[in-house]
Order: C-alpha cells, then sequence, then structure tokens
C-alpha cells in the first residue's frame, strides 16, 4: 500500500475489458441471475443480534422467495417461505417482531415458530390430510462469524464455511463480528440494477471525482492492494492520514488500521468493511428478476454499549453521526449518479463501455458472476 501510494500506483488486472449495456438490462439474463446466483450460493440476510431472543424475527424479501428469519427456543435459526399453506397468504406482514404462533390473517390457521402447522379453523369441516407436510416452507439458513446466511431456494443445501474457502473463513474469524451489534440497519430498494450498485461501492477509481468534499477529502482514490482468493477477495484502501508513513522502511502493525479499511468482498453480493473501530456491511439483490430494481442494505456493527465503555446517550449519539454521515453520503451522492447509470443504459446505442485495468476489484467481481451463471447453465 505505502509503496503504491508512494509511487502513484494500484494494483490491476491484465487488461482492459469491454461490456456492453445488456449487462444491466437483459431481462433474461436477470432471470439467470435471480436462479443460478441467489439460488444456489450462501449470502448474508442479517446479522446475529437483529433476531435475539427465541421467537425474535425479521422478514426479508430474497429474489426468489419472501422470507421469514427467526431465532428458535434452542438458538438456533430457521428461515421460511412467507407464504400461508392454505391458500397461499401472507403470514406475516412486520418487518421484524417476536411473535410464539403465527396466525394466518386469511382464516387463521397457526404456525409455530418452528414453522409446524399447529391449528387449522373449522377442521371439521375441511377434511382430513396429512399436517406434518403442510407446516411452512423451509430455506436453508445458517449462522457463522455472527452473521445469518440463507441460499434462497427451498431444494438446495448450506455450508457457508466451504462456500467462503479457509482464507477468507479465517478473516472473518478474525474479526470477531459475533461479538458486536448491528446498530439500526438500513434497507433502500433502488430503480437500479444490483451490479451497478456492488460495482459502485467495489470502486475505488471515483473517490476523490465524486465525493470531492466528503470521502474524497478523507480517503485515497485509485490505490488498492488487494489479494485475491479465487472467488472472494480482500483488499485494503487508506486514509490520508497514512502519508507520514509513506516512504519509511517500517512494518506493519496493528496500529496502521487506523490508517486503512480493509475490505472483504464475499461473493456474490457482499462488501465487508473493517474500519478501526467498526464493521460495515453493504449487500446488494435483484427484487426478483428485475433487472432494474434491487435491495441494498447497509449495516454498522459496534461494539456493544458496555464494551464501549461509553454511557448509552454517548454511543446512541456516537453511531446516530456516524449513521447522519453515510446516508449523506449516499444519498447526495452515490444514489444520484448510479440511479444515472441506470437511465442512461436504456439507451439502446449507449455503445461499448470500459472497465479499465485499475478497476481491479470489479473485474473480480465479474469473473465470479460469470462462473456462477455458467455454473448453472
Ligand atoms: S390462506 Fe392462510 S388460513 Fe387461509
Ligand atoms: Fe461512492
Amino acid at each position: 500500500m505505502l509503496t503504491h501510494l508512494d509511487d502513484s500506483v494500484t494494483d490491476q488486472w491484465a487488461e482492459i475489458e469491454r461490456f456492453e449495456r445488456d449487462d444491466y438490462q437483459d431481462p433474461a439474463l436477470a432471470e439467470a441471475e435471480r436462479d443460478r446466483i441467489f439460488g444456489e450460493v450462501p449470502f448474508i440476510v442479517a446479522h446475529s443480534s437483529e433476531i435475539e431472543g427465541a421467537n425474535t424475527f425479521v422478514t426479508v424479501e430474497l429474489p426468489r422467495n419472501k422470507a421469514i428469519v427467526i431465532r428458535q427456543k434452542d438458538g438456533s435459526v430457521k428461515a421460511f417461505v412467507n407464504a400461508c399453506r392454505h391458500r397461499g397468504a401472507e403470514l406475516v406482514t412486520q418487518e421484524s417482531g417476536k411473535c410464539r404462533i403465527f396466525s394466518c390473517p386469511y382464516h387463521r390457521w397457526s404456525y409455530d415458530p418452528s414453522g409446524e402447522l399447529r391449528t387449522v379453523t373449522l377442521d371439521n369441516t375441511f377434511g382430513d390430510f396429512d399436517r406434518s407436510r403442510f407446516g411452512l416452507v423451509e430455506l436453508p439458513v445458517e449462522e457463522r462469524h455472527g452473521f445469518v446466511w440463507i441460499v434462497d431456494n427451498a431444494q438446495r443445501g448450506i455450508d457457508v464455511a466451504e462456500w467462503l474457502g479457509t482464507e477468507m473463513d479465517a478473516i472473518l474469524a478474525s474479526f470477531e463480528i459475533d461479538s458486536l451489534v448491528s446498530v439500526d440497519p438500513h434497507t433502500y430498494r433502488r430503480p437500479t440494477n444490483w451490479k451497478v450498485l456492488q460495482d459502485g461501492f467495489l470502486d475505488n477509481y471515483h473517490v476523490k471525482y465524486a465525493h470531492p468534499n466528503t470521502a474524497g477529502k478523507m480517503l485515497h482514490t485509485n490505490a488498492v492492494a488487494l489479494e485475491d482468493f479465487g472467488r472472494h477477495f480482500w483488499f485494503l484502501t487508506s486514509r490520508k492520514s497514512i502519508d507520514r508513513f509513506i516512504g519509511q522502511d517500517i512494518s506493519w502493525t496493528s496500529s496502521m488500521i487506523e490508517h486503512t479499511i480493509e475490505s472483504c468482498f464475499l461473493a456474490p453480493n457482499t462488501m465487508l468493511l473493517r474500519h478501526a473501530t467498526h464493521i460495515e456491511l453493504l449487500t446488494f439483490r435483484p427484487v426478483g428478476a428485475s433487472p432494474d430494481e434491487a435491495i441494498m442494505q447497509m449495516r454498522v456493527m459496534a461494539p456493544t454499549v458496555e464494551d464501549s465503555g461509553l454511557t448509552e446517550e454517548r454511543w446512541a449519539k456516537r453511531w446516530r453521526k456516524n449513521w447522519e454521515i453515510l446516508i449523506a453520503i449516499l444519498h447526495d451522492e452515490d444514489f444520484p449518479i448510479l440511479d444515472g447509470s441506470q437511465r442512461a443504459l436504456t439507451s439502446l446505442d449507449a455503445g461499448t463501455m470500459l472497465l479499465g485495468r485499475n478497476e481491479l476489484a470489479s473485474h473480480l467481481f465479474r469473473r465470479e458472476i460469470r462462473r456462477l451463471l455458467a455454473a448453472g447453465a
């Protein structure tokens, strides 16, 4: 990193890559992505602290299913398709809550937090059937490194450690994210392809040009040191405060964390950023098979009030301020540009476009998307 800054260079991909608007506009491609990516591999849907305590749940909109994610009595987590097995009514309409029994609003069938069908209304007239086969449909879910991961496909299994591979699994373990709490997660629905959003947050090339008065003041632009693990990757970017070390013959110490941001790209749709004081997590997924609608979730994971040594009031104020800064940059600077890309690429003659050698992280993101699409073809 320090030699990169000294020489004004960055890690690079082997060549410039060309691409077309279809990558972000083609409905057939969007459908393939929904099934071959989100229907096949694990991705993060919540931090464990968002469903603390038995019967606590969140509802999540995934590309293939609307789901309920709920903590069980024994501390494990289950995920269900949020649809009644009678006539398909939406079982849970709240975004989050705590519930001992799910009661369907349509005819009041009810289900346990473990998904079992408990009561059938007026069952003397309904007729006999095997209730054990009409519990809520389960989705594969696993908790690891403080996150809840799902494969959005009832026909699949899940193995997060295997998906992450030894290197990324070890990096995430070292961050001890399970000891942190998720502070006020934010969900956005954007009129933008999920890959346009993901690319926007992998991009260190735009920092000082799109954010001249905010992030660009604090962070270096176009200087990335990256380690590629074949599927997922890790990279370092830096704050300008690192400059005092440039040209010095020093070795890496843990205090360097104050001058850097460690980023992990967790394929297929997640960026985890480690700052000196907290972890940020950005996830992106399409809405159904729509090429031009996506859900972006942003999370801040911070030490608990007790671990921070702050009073509850100071703690709350601190993270509120952190969120205000993040949201301002997002709303005023990133979203207008990224939504604009989606609008611009509705132009049928937008022309062939280029991804530079310096845009290494985006090349690796595309490599993995291509591989997943090919694997499911
Ligand atoms: S649809 Fe749920 S009880 Fe009828
Ligand atoms: Fe940005």
